[in-house]
C-alpha cells in the first residue's frame, strides 16, 4: 500500500480527524498515530456496549478484563478534549454554589473528579476502579 493510500484509508478509520490521542500529546510517528486510532475505535466499541447492556452485564464486562476500564476512560478523555465544555465541570461549578452540607452520590464517577473538586461529602461509585476512594460495585 502506498503512503498516500494509507493516509486516505486512515481518515476513515476509528479516530476522526478532530480527535487527539488520549495523552493529549500530538502523535509524531506513524506507529503512534495508528495506536491513537486503535484506541479511539476501542473506546467507541466499549461505549456502545455500555449503552446497550444491563448494569450487571457491564459489571461483568469490566471485571473480566479491567484493562478495558482504563481504555474506556482514556478514550473518554480524548472525546472530552474536543467538547467546548466538560459535563463534569458543569456539575462541579453548580455544586460549588450550593451548600457544602449537601451529601452527594456520584454514580459512574470515573476518576471521581467531583469528590476531588468540592468540599461536600461525596460518595463516588463505579463499576471498577483502582482508586481506593471509589466505591466499586
Ligand atoms: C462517560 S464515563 C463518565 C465518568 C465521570 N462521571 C466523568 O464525567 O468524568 C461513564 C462512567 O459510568 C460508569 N458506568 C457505566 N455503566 C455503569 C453502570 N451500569 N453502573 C455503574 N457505573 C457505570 C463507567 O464505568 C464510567 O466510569
Amino acid at each position: 500500500m502506498t503512503n498516500k493510500k494509507r493516509k486516505r484509508q486512515g481518515k476513515n478509520d476509528s479516530l476522526n480527524k478532530n480527535q487527539k490521542p488520549a495523552s493529549n500529546a500530538k502523535p509524531s510517528s506513524f506507529l503512534e498515530k495508528m495506536r491513537a486510532r486503535l484506541s479511539g475505535g476501542h473506546f467507541r466499541m466499549i461505549n456502545e456496549k455500555l449503552y446497550t447492556c444491563t448494569g450487571k452485564e457491564a459489571l461483568n464486562y469490566f471485571r473480566e478484563d479491567s484493562s478495558l476500564f482504563n481504555l474506556y476512560h482514556a478514550g473518554y478523555k480524548t472525546q472530552m478534549s474536543n467538547w467546548p465544555e466538560q459535563p463534569v465541570n458543569v456539575i462541579i461549578k453548580w455544586l460549588k454554589k450550593q451548600s457544602p452540607s449537601f451529601i452527594v452520590a456520584d454514580f459512574g464517577c470515573g476518576e471521581a473528579r467531583i469528590a476531588k473538586s468540592v468540599k461536600n461529602t461525596v460518595f463516588s461509585l463505579d463499576l471498577v476502579s483502582s482508586d481506593p476512594d471509589v466505591i466499586c460495585l
